[in-house]
């Protein structure tokens, strides 16, 4: 099959790799990253996380773009029509029905979060920042998310911004956005690590707490945390990848350019946690603070620097950027599977899924306010529950069976004519989909379920 897909294609094996790697990077490595590291002690976490971006995630991210480079459809049909060319049955679509509802979860916490990066642009513009202490940092915080019409205001714009953005298709107005603003927002970031580096006076502190192997501390529960956040961080187990790929051309190595992303990707997530963790330490703050604490210590640090009302500002407007170009992709697999179903527009499709997401995000938004006491699992809000049950569990079940299908079931004619560019990576992409990504998966569930 070399025929483009109906839903537009990427202009080169580049713009492939932007747009993967803009819909990688965001949220999860900027705010979610530090704060789950955090939670769960630091060192410890962080290698489990390494390892499982290369064992598990790198081989599914390969297997996501095999299967939708060979089908060009959405992640739902591209199931159907790769199991059925394979002789399979073409239930294997429930995977990507599984990542439709994954995304639509997603995306109704990921656009409340970052509808309070969105709101932090004009809190850090109006210079409240500046001068200020850990403890003002952390009250401003409390009282923004407390107060529920500012959140929903944010949340629909944010969702607003991205459903037009979809609406208009992934056309050369994102791919040349992404283009310009990844390389400000890596160039920023490295000077904020520059920053934490020569002034917070607790670098080494940082460091340590990123990468000491500190296993003690690691419960099965926090292993399970670490593999969920490798997925989320490199959008897999859900099909965003797969949609991706659909649009990707022939000449390309798939493994090389998954290696590419997931290595770009795991950059931001460290620098952004060298850069908090330092600030947390000189700070007095709790490295353990939650979903919170990259909106106490960014700002504090911000507030502390020459220049930095400006700097923060672009910094914030940055992190939105990373998030939009995110939520695009987290909607890609329903909104193409609507405009494959219905024969409708994107721009109908689009508005449809926007309003699904909507009235689902209603529940985090609340999360912070007048829900804020409303726990779903044990201590954990709408927002916390939802983030918890898509990235723990969702996104690395849907990524089992993403693998077996890619290693086991996708028959070896259309792997084989996939991977011509892939060299000896090929074997070996196999034997990990095949055998350890599934296992590692299954290992993890198992021993943090035994554990409950
Ligand atoms: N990878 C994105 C981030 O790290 O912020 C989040 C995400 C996007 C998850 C797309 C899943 C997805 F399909």
């Amino acid at each position: 099959m070399t025929s483009d897909s109906i839903h537009g294609m990427w202009s080169s094996r580049l713009m492939f790799i932007l747009a993967a790697s803009g819909s990688a990077v965001g949220l999860g490595n900027i705010w979610r990253f530090p704060y789950v590291a955090g939670e769960n002690g630091g060192g410890a976490f962080v290698i489990i996380y390494l390892i499982c971006i290369f064992l598990i995630g790198i081989p599914i991210m390969v297997s996501e773009i095999v299967i939708g480079r060979f089908a060009r459809k959405s992640p739902i049909n591209a199931m159907a029509t790769a199991a059925s060319k394979s002789n399979a049955s073409r239930k294997w679509q429930l995977v990507g029905w599984m990542g439709v509802v994954a995304g639509f979860m997603i995306l109704s916490f990921y656009a409340v979060i970052a509808g309070w990066v969105l709101s932090y642009v004009f809190q850090l513009g109006s210079g409240v920042f500046v001068g200020i202490s850990g403890e003002s940092a952390e009250q401003i915080f409390k009282g923004f998310v407390g107060n529920v019409w500012e959140v929903l205001a944010w949340f629909t714009i944010f969702l607003a911004i991205t459903v037009v953005i979809s609406a208009r298709g992934v056309s050369a107005g994102l791919e040349v956005a992404v283009k310009y603003l990844m390389p400000i927002l890596f160039f920023l970031l490295v000077v904020l690590v520059i920053y934490a580096a020569v002034t917070s006076g607790h670098f080494l502190e940082g460091v340590n707490f990123l990468f000491s192997f500190n296993f003690e501390k690691l419960t099965w529960n926090s292993v399970l945390e670490a593999m969920g956040q490798a997925f989320f961080t490199l959008s897999l187990g859900m099909g965003a990848i797969m949609a991706y790929g659909a649009y990707m051309p022939k000449d390309a190595s798939v493994i090389g350019t998954a290696t590419m992303i997931a290595l770009m990707d795991t950059g931001v997530a460290l620098m952004s946690g060298l850069v908090i963790f330092p600030l947390v330490f000189a700070n007095s703050l709790e490295s353990s603070a939650g979903p919170g604490l990259m909106f106490i210590t960014l700002p504090l640090a911000f507030g502390q620097m020459v220049g930095g009302q400006i700097f923060g500002c672009v910094f914030f407007v940055l992190v939105a950027f990373a998030a939009v170009t995110s939520a695009i992709s987290l909607i890609e697999p329903a909104i193409a599977w609507l405009i494959e179903k219905l024969k409708t527009s994107r721009r109908v499709a689009a508005l449809i899924v926007g309003v699904c997401v909507w009235l689902l995000g209603l529940g985090s938004v609340f999360s912070t306010n007048i829900w804020s006491d409303l726990f779903i699992f044990d201590e954990m809000t709408f927002l916390d529950s939802m983030d918890y049950v898509t990235n723990n569990i969702i996104l690395p079940l849907g990524g089992i069976f993403i693998a077996i299908f890619a290693g086991w079931v996708l028959s070896s004619m259309i792997l084989d004519s996939e991977m011509t560019l892939d060299g000896w990576f090929y074997p070996v992409w196999k034997f990990l989909a095949r055998f350890i990504a599934p296992a590692a998966v299954a290992i993890v569930f198992f021993m943090a379920l035994l554990q409950v």
